[in-house]
């Protein structure tokens, strides 16, 4: 059975850490799913960590369904939520009603997130009620960082946080099941954590928070472009990769790779045949 916001919900009641994951293909999202991770999030990061771009902002709906679907497929448990790309929510409630819906119909998640507090809460509200769950995501908002003017710390002075803290509350009343605190400084991080009835879920928010989130590449050490602070390597796949891709040049211009063990047989009698014909 796979897990649903009711779930997610109580983990918070039980004092149970919610660890949550970015996935953006098959083989990821099953490895994620069967260590046990219960949200998994087809982040737009993916623009960056799987596309290239320099930002989220290009990012497409048709390139986060094709992800989302990929991802659906290879976890079985998790609630997997997709994240609506830069402008996909604003522009009318109807136009972000048909993009959610082309997630959970389309792609397969179970549900959707979106960036910022008042500004969407009733677009969250309209989607809610239309059977769609919506994790809101404040602090740093990484579609606006042409408005923001970079990837800083969000609310380290009063009016900022006061911000945040209503932007929360009314992301709750409007029906979110889980907000994401990203960038936040980690006493706010707790402070809003206590007042909501919602998980919140941080990146970079400290320890405080209901459940702790991450980009895929990043604790894996894949993406080395940039490695934000709050990231922790886990591993350092980039580096692995190299060298294994480095052996295998080797081996290919060696003639060591294949052996007879990575080939197929033939019946010799059959070969001299064919040679015989020549
Ligand atoms: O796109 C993403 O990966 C995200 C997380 C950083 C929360 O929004």
């Amino acid at each position: 059975m796979r897990v649903t916001i009711t779930e997610i919900k109580e983990m918070k009641q039980r004092k149970d850490r919610i660890p949550m994951l970015t996935a953006y293909d098959y083989v990821t999202a099953k490895q994620v799913d069967e260590a046990g991770v219960p949200l998994i999030l087809v982040g737009d990061s993916l623009g960056m960590v799987m596309l290239g771009y320099e930002s989220t902002i290009p990012v497409t709906m048709e390139e986060m369904i094709h992800h989302t679907r990929a991802v659906v497929r290879g976890a079985k448990k998790a609630l997997v939520v997709g994240d609506m790309p830069f402008m996909t929510y604003h522009i009318s409630l109807s136009e972000a009603l048909y993009n959610a819906t082309r997630f959970i119909q389309e792609g397969g998640a179970q549900a959707v997130k979106l960036e910022g507090g008042a500004v969407v809460a009733e677009t969250v509200r309209r989607l809610v009620d239309c059977g769609i769950p919506v994790m809101g995501h404040i602090g740093l908002t990484p579609q606006s960082i042409h408005q923001l003017g970079g990837f800083k710390v969000r609310g380290k002075a009063v009016t900022e946080a006061r911000k945040l803290l209503n932007d929360a509350a009314v992301l709750e009343e409007a029906g979110a099941f889980a907000v994401v605190l990203e960038c936040t400084p980690a006493p706010l991080s707790g402070l809003i954590t206590d007042r909501l009835a919602i998980p919140t879920i941080g990146i970079g928010a400290g320890p405080d928070c209901d459940g702790q989130v991450q980009v895929i590449s990043d604790i894996l050490g894949l993406y080395t472009d940039f490695v934000p602070k709050h990231a922790k390597q886990y591993v350092r796949l980039a580096g692995e990769i190299k060298s294994a891709v480095a052996d295998y040049v080797s081996e290919v211009k060696s003639m060591t790779f294949p052996t007879a063990a990575q080939s197929y047989a033939m019946d010799e009698s059959l070969i001299k045949q064919l040679k015989s014909e020549d």
